[in-house]
Parts: structure tokens; sequence; C-alpha cells
């Protein structure tokens, strides 16, 4: 058993629905076989196991692990490719740069990036776009269980409007991703997500075989785009004229659920979110991707009126760069500009237990007793003006809001997943 000694910051409820910050001032977390014991002042919990180890985070704050629920593997590379919209930016740099997975020793390499790169956001939790060949998923999978991530990630797929390279078929769609689900679904922290790319590289043939193997692979997730762009959504409605919406491209497949996330829904009329809402599919919001590609102002206030889940997404290339505590700034700046200001507590449930929620993962996410120890210890150096500026907080709020202002990832001290630290693999 370990104790991890430290200030805790997390949130077990939604401040969306009058919850708010849990701060606790050197608390005391047990931990044993990965998963928490016992929580609560650092003196009581130690006196109840005066011989354990103590791990010490003091200095600095404790959150729970970072979720995100939207990253690109193959577009390390193409981060902070400015200056054009998403249709412009795919045709390049983006997936000349996906075509580049078919090689067989890049992807190890980038895999590499990837993972640390998440590592050192203190990141836990991915939700992963894999690339369109499967040995490149393969060897991200690896690498992730080498690293001691909780990843789910999937073969990229499209059958239309893609590089040909890219392009694949129903049939082969399957098959492959059925294979990979059989090697890697349930190991480790690992699992499958069914990844069309987007309605708009898709025919219903293979919506179709994505639906088999979504019913096929038990436990599986999904996970797609929608909504992200307005010359991406008319080019979806001329393709789907039988479709009521975007949204309903997914939904009329049978792949919208508990276990569905799509990323950006930046443009939704209100049937699409009320058919989210229905299904329980959460939203991944990206708001340096939709800021960068000039995607638009997410609506969250409508998502969350209309009961909606949402969590946050890197977007990872479009995104520019790993980190949450970013991705909850950038969230944080967008809502201010359309009048509906957020909290600090708002920002931390976005990128730790709503992204566990919307991953289907009811084992993470905070820092109760029952789940695992995933964590990050956020420890600025001495001197730093986060170091300073954090002495001075008037509370946990505050302190907390002065994280997501100036943390980045040299203050990132350490990352864990259920009570193992994750290993940088270069
Ligand atoms: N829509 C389809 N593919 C992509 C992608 O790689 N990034 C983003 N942001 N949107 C997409
Ligand atoms: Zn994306």
């Amino acid at each position: 058993m370990t104790v991890y000694r430290g200030t805790v910051l997390d949130t077990p409820t939604s401040p969306f629905d009058g919850g708010g910050l849990r701060a606790e001032v050197d608390a005391g977390i047990a931990v044993e076989h990965g998963a928490i014991v016992d929580r609560g002042p650092f003196a009581q919990v130690r006196a109840a196991r005066p011989h354990d180890e103590v791990v010490d985070l003091t200095g600095g704050v404790v959150l729970p692990g970072l979720v995100d629920t939207h990253v690109h593997f193959p577009q390390v590379r193409v981060i902070g490719g400015l200056g054009k919209p998403l249709l412009d930016w795919l045709d390049g740099p983006a997936l000349p740069e996906e075509a580049r997975m078919a090689d067989v020793d890049y992807p190890g390499v980038i895999a590499g990036d990837f993972v640390d790169g998440l590592a050192r956001a203190g990141t836990t939790t991915a939700l992963v776009f894999g690339a369109h060949f499967a040995p490149a998923v393969d060897v991200l999978f690896e690498r992730a269980a080498a690293a001691g991530l909780r990843i789910t990630a999937g073969l990229v797929v499209g059958d239309r409007k893609l590089r040909p390279e890219l392009v694949t078929t129903a049939e082969q769609a399957y098959a492959d991703g059925l294979a990979l689900a059989q090697r890697w679904h349930g190991k480790e922290r690992l699992r499958y997500a069914v990844t069309p790319r987007f309605s708009l590289a898709t025919t219903p043939g293979l919506l179709e075989s994505c639906a088999a193997l979504l019913r096929d692979v038990d436990g599986a997730l999904f996970t797609s785009h929608v909504n992200e762009n307005p010359a991406e959504i008319a080019a979806v409605a001329q393709l789907f004229p039988e479709c009521a919406h975007y949204v309903d491209t997914y939904d009329r497949f049978a792949l919208l659920g508990r276990r569905s996330v799509l990323a950006h829904s930046v443009h939704p009329i209100d049937a699409e979110l009320d058919v989210l809402a229905a299904t329980g599919a959460s939203v991944a919001h990206c708001p340096s991707s939709n800021s960068a590609l000039g995607s638009g102002l997410f609506p969250l206030q409508r998502h969350v009126e209309r009961g909606v889940r949402v969590a946050l997404g890197t977007d990872v290339g479009a995104g520019t760069g790993f980190s949450l505590l970013r991705e909850g700034l950038q969230a944080y700046f967008m809502q201010a500009l359309r009048g509906f200001p957020l909290t600090s507590a708002h920002l931390l449930w976005l990128a730790t237990r709503a992204g566990a929620a919307a991953l289907d993962l009811e084992d993470v996410g905070d820092l109760s007793v029952g789940r695992q120890f995933d964590a990050v210890w956020v420890r600025p150096p001495d001197g730093s003006t986060l170091d300073r500026v954090l002495g001075h907080a008037a509370d946990a709020d505050d302190a907390l809001a002065k994280v997501f202002a100036l943390a980045g990832t040299a203050d990132i001290r350490g990352t864990w997943v259920a009570g193992e630290r994750v290993r940088l693999l270069s």
C-alpha cells in the first residue's frame, strides 16, 4: 500500500449540475493495487497505516489524470499548421502526413512522440484516432501499453473522397477492425473504437460495416467527427440527402449510444442536440482546434441546456498541443466571449470526470475512494510565475484558475495510472 500526500483538487459531481470543486489541503490518498482505498487528512490516513510508503506530492496541486476525448495519433508533426479551414487543411498538411503511416518504421517514431506527448501533458486516458493502416494502429497500441496509459483507439476508415492510399472498402474495414480488436480490446488498459473518419469520407455501406463491427466487439466505442465546418456540413448534406441532418448520418446506422463520442459539434441544429441527448452520445469539444481552423465558437450552453454530455479534446494536430489544461483555458475564453463564463471547477470537470464518463469509464476521473489512482502532480518550479501566484491564491477555486491560466508541461512533475508512474518512451 502507498499513501500519496498533497493538496488534492477534483470534481466528483458536475458543476453544470450543482456540483463544485472538492479541495483538500494536505490530504492523504491510500492506494492498493492501483485503487484508492482511503482518503482524508494526511495525518489521519497515515495514522491508520504507519508502515506504508509515503509519496510526497506536497507543493502545487494533485489533480485527477486528464482525459483527452479526441486526439489524432498520426498528426503529431502537423501541429501548428495554421492558416487554413478544415477541408483545405485536410488536403495538406494533414492527410499527406497520415499517408506516411503506411511506412514500416515511421509509425513507431510518431507513436513514441505521441505517447510521450500525452504523458508529459498529464493525460492518463485518451480516445485516439488511429491511422488508416492496421500495422500503424498495432504500433500505437504497443507503445500505449508500454507507457501504461489508458488508450482507446481504432483503425480510421473511409471509402470515398480521400486520397487513394487512404481508401478502404466496407469488407476490409470490418476485417481489419475485427482483427485489431481481437488483438487489443480489453488487453491491459486498451480498448477498441470503431472510427470512420467522418461521414464525408464514407458510403452508407461503410457505415453499415462500422455498425456490424460495433455490435460484434463487446464494449467497443464509436467515434467520429460532426458539424465542424460549414463547407463540410454542406458536403455531407449532399452525400446523404435521405438523412435529416449530419448527426442522423450516424444515428441512422445505430452508431450512437453511451459509448459514442463525436468531435466538434460547432454548428448543430436543435434536433441534432436532441438526438445526441436521447442516445447518450458525448461531444468532444476541441476549442484550440476550433479557433485554429476558424471552425467557430462552440455553443456549450445549448449543449448543456439540451442535456448533451460534453468533455474536452485536444484534437492534435489541428489542435495546438497535448495540454488539456490549455484546452480548458481556451474553452473558458470561448465561453466568456459567448457570455457563458465558466469557473475553474467547470474546466476541471470537463478535463477529467466528464471525459471519463464520455469514454464510459466508471473507475477514473476523480480521486474518490473506489476509483483508480490516475493522477497528475502540477508542481511549478520554484520562483516561476505559477509558483509565485499560487502562493497568493485567494482559495482553492482561485488556485485552480491559476493552474489553468499558467501551467505548461514544465509544471507537470509526474503522471500516474493505477498507482504506477507513466513511463516515458524516449
Ligand atoms: N474531420 C475529418 N478528419 C478530421 C481531422 O483529422 N481533423 C479535424 N479537426 N477534423 C476532421
Ligand atoms: Zn479530429
